[in-house]
């Protein structure tokens, strides 16, 4: 084996990146008055007139950043992405002169990213724009010989986002895998947030078909939309952080006619799968017409971030530590400790529910760690009896089950060096 492999440098901006770890998006759009989904325009070919009748019923009358942002901070998200421009080609942002097709020229007459900004400013929030590549409403978009002239139109839209806003934490783009045959000239958008927002996180969604597939060399990050962030594709001598995106139930944008919603356990359970991988989790929320978060979305999302305070910073700081644990167990390192997370606990006292399987509880974990001090659960303190051998690389301790009255879904163990 050469020396001169070694592992990739992990720039500053990608280690703060990783850790907001859990990230709330926002698809909020003139669909949202349809409540289809986004998609609608393209998938029904419903003529312009009738779709964009949505432009005059959008009036944001709900929408209220700052509490939507405190909402989002108190359910334990660091970062909000929001489409600041979707495929229909409205912007919720106002276009400074490129168009009148923006919120300020709606009966909402706001700039709503200007709100979004300042509140996530105010808050402390990670503020992501997204911003589609792709144009259903441009008319140079799809004309012949207009080509160069819908690219700069995009490039001075994102130029409007990135020079009018503050700080930007990142842009998000998606669209280019609809229209792989286009010369995208990705180099030149990079460089428009490059000049404007020199730390900002540049990400260009890969889709469902390519999960994890490396795009240009000066995007930061792997995307995994609906996918397991598992492997990336392709080779590349830098860092990559990753990220999965996730819809809340089967569309982006709101849909009156979907009951499909992830419970809190499915959304726990992929949350730690992300963080298994080192990955984020951007977790979607189509908010309604009015700009307000559904309530079933709502009351989930706050029970998820009761569960996330319960692991306290394991989930946030944690990163992948090398070593074999059972089934979808994983072992996480970060701020002086190790943190197990230990799935498919059972429940006790209750033989209708589990019947107690002597020694189910233990769990091992295999490979390299420090002599462990100590072993307690991270919600109640709770400590756990173990044993270890540093020489061999393992370690047993007694997961207990919950107690009747409790069903955490995945518990965090906290395991202490002893130096
Ligand atoms: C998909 C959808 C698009 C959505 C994006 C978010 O590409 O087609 O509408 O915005 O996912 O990741």
């Amino acid at each position: 084996m050469s020396d001169s492999a070694a592992l990739p440098a992990i720039p500053a901006r990608l280690q703060r990146f990783e850790s907001l770890a859990y990230g709330l998006f926002l698809h909020w759009g003139l669909y949202s008055v349809h409540a289809v989904g986004e998609w609608r325009w393209q998938h029904r070919k419903i003529p312009r007139e009738s779709y964009l009748d949505a432009f005059g019923r959008f009036d944001a009358r709900d929408f209220d950043a700052r509490a939507l942002v405190r909402q989002a901070k108190a359910a334990g998200f660091r970062y909000i992405c929001l489409t600041t421009r979707h495929h229909e080609g409205f912007s919720l942002f106002d276009t400074r002169g490129l168009n009148t097709f923006d919120a300020p020229h709606s009966p909402a007459k706001r700039d709503l990213v200007r709100e979004f900004s300042d509140a996530c400013e105010a808050e402390g929030m990670g503020k992501f724009f997204y911003h589609t590549t792709i144009d259903w409403w441009h008319p140079d978009f799809d004309a012949p010989g207009r080509w160069e002239n819908y690219l700069q139109y995009l490039n001075d839209s994102v130029a409007v986002l990135a020079k009018n806003y503050g700080r930007v934490d990142g842009f998000w783009f998606d669209g280019n895998w609809w229209r792989k045959d286009r010369d995208w000239k990705e180099e030149a958008l990079y460089e428009v947030v490059r000049r404007h927002q020199p730390d900002a996180i540049i990400v260009n969604n890969s889709s469902v078909g390519a999960l994890g597939q490396v795009a240009h060399p000066m995007v930061d990050i792997a995307t995994f939309e609906q996918g397991a962030p598992e492997a990336i594709v392709g080779l590349s001598e830098r860092y990559l952080a990753r990220e999965r995106c996730e819809t809340f139930n089967s569309h982006w944008g709101t849909s009156a006619l979907d009951y499909s919603m992830k419970s809190p356990a499915e959304i726990i359970r992929i949350l730690c799968e992300c963080r298994r991988f080192g990955a984020n989790l951007l977790l979607n929320v189509g908010p309604d017409a009015g700009g307000r978060l559904p309530v079933y979305e709502s009351a989930a999302l706050e029970l998820i971030g009761r569960w996330i305070r319960t692991g306290g910073e394991a989930i946030y700081e944690g990163r992948p530590a090398a070593v074999l644990c059972r089934r979808d167990d994983f072992v996480l390192q970060g701020g002086g400790a190790y943190h197990y997370f230990a799935h498919e606990l059972e429940i006790t006292d209750n033989v209708h529910l589990h019947r107690g399987e002597p020694g189910r509880g233990l769990r091992t974990i295999q490979g390299p760690l420090p002599a462990i001090r100590s072993v307690a659960w991270s919600d109640t303190g709770e400590e756990l009896v173990f044993q270890q051998d540093v020489a061999r690389g393992l370690l047993t301790f007694d997961a207990t089950a919950h107690g009747y009255g409790e069903q955490r879904v995945v518990r965090i163990a906290r395991l202490k060096p002893a130096s």
